[in-house]
């Protein structure tokens, strides 16, 4: 059997729906917001364009901005556990909102839970 590539299964229109709709997210979150530019465009573009190789599609991200170093990118922000939090529900929102379900959604979830919390860079205020 041929199984497609999540990418492909997933398919660009609808990663492109779920980037754009967690942006929405993002920018009305008190937690989120202050950490990221006002203008969430060119975060959005560069998001689908890594989010489809991280999927197993074309290398986009790779291609024009060099190797992801998806960490160190983001030692420059202060990534707390409540972020991380804040950023996961965002997305989980987003996926409920395009009406992204089913195994290909909770693999791809399980896949964000685990590079979320490898971005935590510093802990929460109260810790
Ligand atoms: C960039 C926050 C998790 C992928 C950024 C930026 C912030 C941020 C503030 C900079 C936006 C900009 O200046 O354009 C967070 C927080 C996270 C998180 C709070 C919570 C854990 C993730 C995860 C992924 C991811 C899980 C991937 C699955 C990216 C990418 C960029 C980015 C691809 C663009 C990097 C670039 O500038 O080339 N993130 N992020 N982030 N983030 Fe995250």
């Amino acid at each position: 059997e041929n199984k497609p590539i999540p990418f492909e299964a997933i398919g660009e229109g609808m990663l492109h729906q779920l980037v754009d709709a967690f942006y929405i997210r993002v920018a009305q979150h008190p937690d989120l917001a202050p950490i990221f530019p006002d203008d969430l465009s060119e975060t959005a573009r560069k998001q689908k364009q890594f989010l489809t190789q991280y999927l197993g599609g074309p290398s986009l991200y790779t291609q024009e901005h060099g190797h992801p170093m998806l960490r160190a990118r983001h030692l420059n922000f202060e990534i707390t556990p409540t972020r991380a939090k804040a950023w996961l529900a965002c997305m989980h929102e987003a996926m409920d909102e395009v009406g992204f379900s089913g195994a290909l959604r909770e693999d791809f979830y399980a896949r964000l839970i685990f590079t979320a919390q490898h971005m935590i860079n510093t802990p929460d205020q109260d810790e």
